[in-house]
C-alpha cells in the first residue's frame, strides 16, 4: 500500500455556524474558529475541513454560493480566514475547503445574468429548456422541494435545480464553466489550502437529452446523473490543475456504487478522487435516507463496511466517518443514549481504526445528541420543510413528525457546540441563531476535558495511537465474527504487528473469544471503556457497548520501542 500524507491524517470538520460565535451576534463565526484552534490541535487531528464559508443567501446553509472567491461576511473576511490558515499550518494542520460546483446560488451573478436573455454570455451557465406544453421539460423531481424545474417566465424556460430552487445547477458540458471551476480552485490553492472537499461531485454531468427517469417520492431521474457520461473526464480536468499542488480531494458520492467508487479512487495516473464519501454505511438504521427508519443492523453495517475495506484493499482509499451536518447524531443511530459514554466510545474505536483517513464532526468528540423540538417553527432547513409537507400528505400530525424528526433530522447535528455549562453553552453571549441542546449542563467540551474517562479523552487517546502506530494505518483489514449480532470484531495486520477491535453494540453480554493466534493476556489493551475484567481463557463476557482495543506490538516494534 502506497504511503501518503493524506492516508495518515485524521480530519475535523467544521460547520461554522454552530461551532463558535466571538461577536455575539448568536451566529458562529472565524474569529470564533480562530479561539479554538489550540482545543482542535488538541485533538490531534492533522486538518480541518470548512463546510462552505463562501458569501450565501443560506437557502441551504452556505451550500448554495453566491460568490465562491470571497468569505460569508456572517462569518468574517478573508483576512480572518487567512489567519487560521497561517496559524493552521503553524500547527501542522491542513486545511480543507468545501467546494460546491454541481450547482451555485440563484443569487450568484452568473445566475441573474443568465436571466437576463437567453444570448446573455451566462445563460448557457446552467441548464435552460423548453418546457412541453405546459409542462417542465421532464418528470425530474428536486431532494428538497418538489419538481426539479423552474419556470422563468421572462424567457419562457425552466432551469433546472437537483437541490432547492435557489440552487440552480450549473452546466458542466459548458467549457466555461470548467474553466470558472478551474480558477476556483487556484485561487483557493494559491492561498495555501490544502485541499478540497466536493460536494455531490458525482452530480456534475447530466445524461443528454435529460431523459425522464424512475418515479420516486424526490429525486426522480437521478440515475441519469449520479454517474453522469462526462463526469470522469471533467474529474480529469480539475484533477490536472488540483496536481500541481500537493493537494488531497475528497468527493462526495451519494448513490455511487462501491465498483464506481473504486474507478474513481484506484491509485495511478488517472486517479480521481483520493477518497470517496459513501452514505452505504449510514443507512443500518434507515433505508435509503434517514427518514425511513429500519432497526439497526449492526450485520448490515458491518458487511457494508467490510465490503468497501475489501474493495479498496491496495487499490484506493477509504473515508471513514460515522456524523456530518447532513446525519442525526451517531448515538441516537448505532448507539444508545441509555449507554451513551460507553456506546459513544464503542463506535469511536469501531470506526477510527478501520483503514481510511478518519473524519471527526464538531460535537461528536463529545457525544453530543439529537435536539427534541417543540414546534415544526423550530426548525431552519430547507430539507425538514420539504419532509414536513411530504409526511404531512401521508397523514402525520405535527407531534408524529416531531417524534420522526428527532430521530430523522440532520438538524439535529447542526444545534450549536457545547462549550462549557454557562448560557447558551458558552456558544454565544447573544441569541443562538438555533437551538441550544439542553443537556449541555452535562455534556460540553470543558467538563469532559478535566474528565479523563470522558468520550472526549478517548477520542483523543485513539487518535493519537493511529497517528503513532502504523499499523492503525496501513495494517491489512480483516474481519472475524461475521455473523455475530452484537460484537464487530476486527484485526489489522502489518508483518508482525497487529490490533484487534472488539466492540459491542449491545446491552446485553456476549461471550467473545479471541481468534486463533491471539493470546488478550499477551496484548496490551490500548483502550477501553469499563475497568479490565479479566480474560478466562482468551474470553470475555462484553459488558454493555464494551469495546477493547488490544495492541501486539511483535518484535519488529518491540525492539525499535
Ligand atoms: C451535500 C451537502 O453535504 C448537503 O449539506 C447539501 O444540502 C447538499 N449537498 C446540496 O449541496
Amino acid at each position: 500500500m502506497s504511503k501518503k500524507w493524506y492516508k495518515e491524517m485524521s480530519v475535523y470538520q467544521i460547520w461554522t455556524r454552530s461551532f463558535c460565535d466571538s461577536n455575539g451576534d448568536g451566529i458562529g463565526d472565524l474569529p470564533g474558529v480562530y479561539s479554538k484552534l489550540d482545543y482542535i490541535q488538541s485533538l490531534g487531528v492533522d486538518g480541518i475541513w470548512f463546510s462552505p464559508i463562501y458569501p450565501t443567501p443560506n437557502a441551504d446553509y452556505g451550500y448554495d454560493i453566491s460568490d465562491y472567491k470571497n468569505i460569508n461576511p456572517e462569518f468574517g473576511t478573508l483576512d480572518d480566514f487567512k489567519k487560521i490558515l497561517d496559524s493552521a499550518h503553524e500547527r501542522r494542520m491542513k486545511v480543507f475547503m468545501d467546494l460546491v460546483i454541481n450547482h451555485t446560488s440563484d443569487e450568484h451573478e452568473w445566475f441573474k445574468e443568465s436571466c437576463k436573455s437567453v444570448d446573455n454570455p451566462y445563460h448557457d451557465y446552467y441548464i435552460w429548456r423548453k418546457g412541453k406544453g405546459k409542462n417542465p421539460p421532464n418528470n425530474w423531481l428536486s431532494a428538497f422541494e418538489g419538481g426539479a424545474w423552474e419556470y422563468n417566465e421572462n424567457l419562457d424556460e425552466y432551469y433546472l435545480h437537483v437541490f432547492a430552487k435557489k440552487q440552480p445547477d450549473l452546466n458542466m458540458d459548458n467549457p466555461k464553466v470548467r474553466e470558472e471551476v478551474k480558477s476556483i480552485i487556484r485561487f483557493w490553492l494559491d492561498m495555501g489550502v490544502d485541499g478540497f472537499r466536493e460536494d455531490v461531485i458525482n452530480f456534475i454531468s447530466k445524461e443528454p437529452g435529460l431523459p425522464n427517469g424512475f418515479p420516486l417520492p424526490v429525486a426522480t431521474g437521478v440515475e441519469h446523473y449520479k454517474y453522469g457520461p462526462h463526469l470522469e473526464e471533467y474529474l480529469d480536468e480539475f484533477r490536472a490543475v488540483q496536481n500541481e499542488y500537493d493537494c488531497f480531494v475528497i468527493g462526495e458520492g451519494p448513490m455511487t456504487s462501491l465498483k464506481d467508487a473504486v474507478k474513481l479512487c484506484s491509485e495511478g495516473p488517472n486517479q480521481k478522487l483520493d477518497m470517496l464519501i459513501s452514505f452505504d454505511h449510514m443507512n443500518a438504521n434507515c433505508f435509503m435516507t434517514d427518514w425511513i427508519k429500519t432497526p439497526f443492523s449492526l450485520r448490515k453495517l458491518k458487511s457494508t463496511l467490510t465490503k468497501w475495506q475489501n474493495a479498496m484493499k491496495g487499490i484506493g482509499w477509504n473515508c471513514l466517518y460515522i456524523e456530518n451536518h447532513d446525519h442525526p447524531r451517531i448515538i441516537e443511530r448505532y448507539g444508545s443514549l441509555k449507554y451513551r459514554v460507553e456506546s459513544a466510545k464503542s463506535l469511536a474505536a469501531m470506526y477510527l481504526f478501520l483503514c481510511g483517513t478518519p473524519f471527526i464532526y464538531q460535537g461528536q468528540e463529545i457525544g453530543m445528541t439529537n435536539i427534541r423540538m417543540n414546534s415544526v417553527s423550530d426548525y431552519k432547513d430547507v430539507m425538514t420543510f420539504n419532509n414536513y409537507k411530504l409526511f404531512k400528505k401521508l397523514g402525520f400530525s405535527d407531534k408524529r413528525f416531531l417524534d420522526l424528526s428527532f430521530q430523522a433530522n440532520r438538524e439535529n447535528s447542526r444545534t450549536p457546540v457545547q462549550w462549557n455549562d454557562s448560557e447558551n453553552a458558552g456558544f454565544t453571549t447573544g441569541t443562538p441563531w438555533f437551538n441550544v441542546n439542553d443537556n449541555y449542563k452535562e455534556i460540553n467540551v470543558e467538563a469532559e476535558d478535566k474528565d479523563p474517562n470522558s468520550i472526549l479523552n478517548f477520542y483523543r487517546k485513539a487518535i493519537k495511537f493511529r497517528k503513532t502506530h502504523q499499523v492503525a494505518i496501513y495494517g491489512e483489514y480483516n474481519e472475524y465474527d461475521k455473523k455475530s449480532k452484537k460484537l464487530y470484531v476486527y484485526e489489522r495486520v502489518l508483518g508482525d504487528e497487529k490490533m484487534l477491535i472488539i466492540c459491542s453494540f449491545a446491552e446485553d453480554g456476549e461471550k467473545f473469544t479471541a481468534p486463533e493466534g491471539y493470546d488478550l493476556n499477551k496484548g496490551e489493551l490500548v483502550l477501553s471503556n469499563y475497568e479490565l475484567n479479566p480474560v478466562f481463557d482468551n474470553s470475555f463476557i462484553t459488558r454493555p457497548y464494551e469495546c477493547r482495543v488490544y495492541y501486539f506490538p511483535g518484535k519488529t516494534a518491540e525492539s525499535e520501542g
